[in-house]
């Protein structure tokens, strides 16, 4: 459709836009020229500014579709595993046996972080939220890998996407050691990435550990389903950082914690909170009214999606992957019990289904991780751990081509120009 135009009058001035088609999704209104004319464009949320032009990951929230490189989120979910996912969104294809082996071996290689990285954590009070020392840690990086630092040399941004993938499972599960005061475990470069993960999680030095598979895989799939999402909140974020010319990690920290927030990542942790404050199925009700009193702040945690206006494709897989380890853990925990029902009820609530408010991933994400044992406050973490790989996706795509320093325009509605008044006459 290329060529097309649409015409935007204002008064009985019109304005010719040009209107590109991307390979799927709504066509876009170039709308750059309005800026000659003496206007801005005005979209609050960006719901429906398209920022950037993107290969990597495709959504069309009606129809419930999340593509990766083209490839169904469900397939990669049950056919891939997460480093390889990691090769397809950094270099769009799928590897060939020895693509993968040679990445698989790269990631593995950078594993460890430096030691002088290890006092830093000393720094953070015990009780530090996870994602406050992900968020500096993170940055710390730029500290400690100065030879990899110049944006505009191709090999060592490779490098530096090679290093964050590799190393922040080893950083995120030496916040939790740190915050429970155990020693840090160094990774195990026998291990995959997921076991390797839960390892340097839950393994004690004056005990032998054994990953369990099952967990495994279901840590493996957690990563897949949150390893990128087009331009959600963190997403920009990171391109945003990046288009100033920052450096990797600093846009990796920028991002972390954009994906803090309970209305983004955090969701999972809050999903949590909220069954806590539900208490048991005989609150049920009284907490759906709640969530939908619009005097109420209080909101159904894990419901909903900016996006997804039909299901959240990744949930559909989340709720199998959760059902697996339930099953296989045998857990009959009453806090689980009452997430089964709280979806059940909102299922079947005209609220709910009137606005489209389906469980979301993290509804999912939240339950499998209480039963694999991790702490509600390192359910984010988690959730930044995978998306390093889509967050540095992007950067990686944005710095391979021209761009600009994003920076959006105002609607400006403050005093007009008036005269400073001293103090004395205030
Ligand atoms: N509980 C109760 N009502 C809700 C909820 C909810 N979770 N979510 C939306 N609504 C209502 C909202 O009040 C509004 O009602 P009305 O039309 O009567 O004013 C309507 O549904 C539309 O909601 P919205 O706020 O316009 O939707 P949005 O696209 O701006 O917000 C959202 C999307 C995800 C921020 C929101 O649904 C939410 O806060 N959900 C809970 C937090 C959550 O689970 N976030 C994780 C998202 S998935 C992980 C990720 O990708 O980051």
């Amino acid at each position: 459709m290329s060529g097309t135009k649409a015409t935007l009058t204002i008064n009985d001035k019109s304005i010719d836009l040009p209107v590109s088609s991307g390979s799927l999704g709504p066509d876009v209104i170039d709308v750059k020229d309005v800026l000659a004319q003496g206007y801005f464009t005005y979209d609050p949320g960006f719901m429906a500014t398209a920022a950037c032009e993107s290969k990597i990951t495709f959504i069309d929230g009606d129809k419930g579709i999340l593509l990766h490189r083209g490839y169904p989120i469900d397939q990669l979910a049950t056919g891939s595993d997460y480093l390889e996912t990691c090769y397809l969104l950094l270099n769009g294809e799928l590897p060939s046996p020895q693509q993968k082996k040679d990445f698989v071996d790269l990631v593995t290689q950078h594993t460890m972080v430096h030691e002088q990285l290890t006092f830093f954590y000393r720094g953070f009070r015990r009780d530090a939220h996870p994602m406050a020392i992900m968020c500096g840690v993170v940055g710390a990086l730029s500290a400690f890998y100065h030879d990899n630092l110049d944006i505009n040399n191709p090999e060592h941004r490779r490098i530096a996407a090679i290093r964050l993938i590799a190393k922040i499972p080893t950083i995120a599960a030496m916040s939790y050691k740190y915050s429970v005061g155990q020693p840090f475990a160094y990774p195990d470069n026998k291990l995959g990435y997921a076991e390797n993960f839960l390892k340097m999680m839950f393994a004690v030095p004056a005990a032998d550990y054994e990953v369990n598979p099952v967990l495994a895989k279901a840590m493996d799939r957690i990563f897949i389903l949150h390893a990128d999402h087009e331009q959600n909140a963190s997403t920009s974020t990171v391109r945003l950082t990046g288009s100033t010319g920052a450096n990797p990690y600093a846009c990796i920290a920028a991002g972390i914690a954009a994906l803090w927030g309970p209305a983004h990542g955090g969701a999972n942790e809050a999903v949590l909170k909220m069954l806590d404050e539900i208490g048991s199925v005989e609150n049920l009700d009284k907490f759906l009214a709640k969530a939908k009193d619009k005097n109420d702040s209080f909101k159904l945690m894990g419901f909903g999606h900016r996006v997804y206006k039909n299901f959240d494709p990744r949930a559909k897989v989340m709720k199998q992957t959760c059902d697996e380890v339930l099953a296989a853990l045998g857990i009959n925990d009453p806090q689980l019990e009452l997430a089964m029902k709280l979806e059940e009820a909102a299922r079947n609530d005209p609220y709910f289904v009137e606005r489209k408010l389906y469980p979301n991933v993290d509804f999912y994400s939240g339950i499998i991780l209480k039963a694999i044992g991790i702490p509600t406050s390192m359910f984010t973490v988690i959730f930044a751990v995978a998306r390093t790989v889509g967050w540095i996706s992007h950067w990686l795509e944005m710095h391979d081509a021209p761009y600009k320093i994003g920076r959006p325009r105002q609607l400006y509605t403050g005093y007009t120009q008036r005269d400073f008044v001293p103090e004395d006459k205030r």
